[in-house]
């Protein structure tokens, strides 16, 4: 792909998973590996963009030319993703932010017998739901439904009640696609009810349909 039609853009990028710790070495947090979110910075840099890639705990590398920037927790995150979204054109959310959070946090270990029975929690801020009340018409903003079954319904909420632009719904029950998967398979839905299907294919491909969705204005 010899595409340089994002040059001059920015686009703004989270990717992998948010932890929230109990205290220093537990925490709450899920299997994602950031690898969907690298694939968009790698295919948004080719493709001439200027980009900043917000991810979690990651066992990759940012990519050389990508301004990366790291993240444990969704505050953290929230506050990294609202700081640059001024400037951002394009804004994909494909981290998988930890919903809850512990009430409590300890900053010493807790010793194993004094572990709670129940662990209160507490909502942590929904991002993408605060960059959709933020976002100016002109930035296109993205997000990503991780489901099991039916991906359309609850994606097609999501996309209503975030204010998203569109969404990759991404089956994560079916073999070699999602968390960890190098490859991936998804249906894009718009904010107009449009819905393409993208056959399975490598995270680094599906990339390259989301941005040419987004460039063509196709969705
Ligand atoms: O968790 P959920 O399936 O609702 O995630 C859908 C979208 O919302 C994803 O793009 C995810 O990055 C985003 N999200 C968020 N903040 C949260 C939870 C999810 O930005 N607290």
């Amino acid at each position: 792909q010899g595409k340089r039609d994002l040059a001059g853009k920015r686009v703004l990028i989270s990717a992998g998973g948010t932890r929230e710790y109990l205290d220093p070495v537990r925490f709450i947090g899920n299997p994602s590996t950031g690898k969907m979110g690298l694939a968009l910075a790698q295919a948004a840099f080719h493709r001439g963009a200027s980009v900043t890639l917000v991810h979690g705990p990651a066992s990759w590398d940012v990519p050389l030319g990508v301004q990366g920037i790291s993240i444990i927790n969704a505050e953290q995150m929230q506050q990294v993703m609202l700081e640059y979204l001024p400037d951002a054109a394009v804004i994909v959310m494909s981290a998988a932010v930890a919903d809850v959070k512990p009430r409590d946090y300890s900053t010493e270990k807790l010793a194993k017998r004094s572990l709670p029975q129940a662990l209160p929690l507490e909502p942590v801020p929904d991002i993408v739901a605060q960059l959709g009340q933020l976002k100016q018409p002109h930035q296109c903003l993205i997000g990503f439904a991780a489901q099991t079954g039916d991906i359309v319904t609850p994606a097609n909420e999501k996309l209503q009640n975030k204010k998203l632009d569109f969404i990759v719904a991404n089956p994560i029950d079916q073999p070699d696609s999602g968390f960890g998967s190098d490859n991936n398979q998804a249906i894009f839905l718009d904010s107009h009810g449009r819905k393409v299907e993208i056959a399975p294919c490598s995270k680094l491909q599906m990339a390259h349909h989301l941005f040419d969705f987004v460039v063509s204005g196709e969705i």
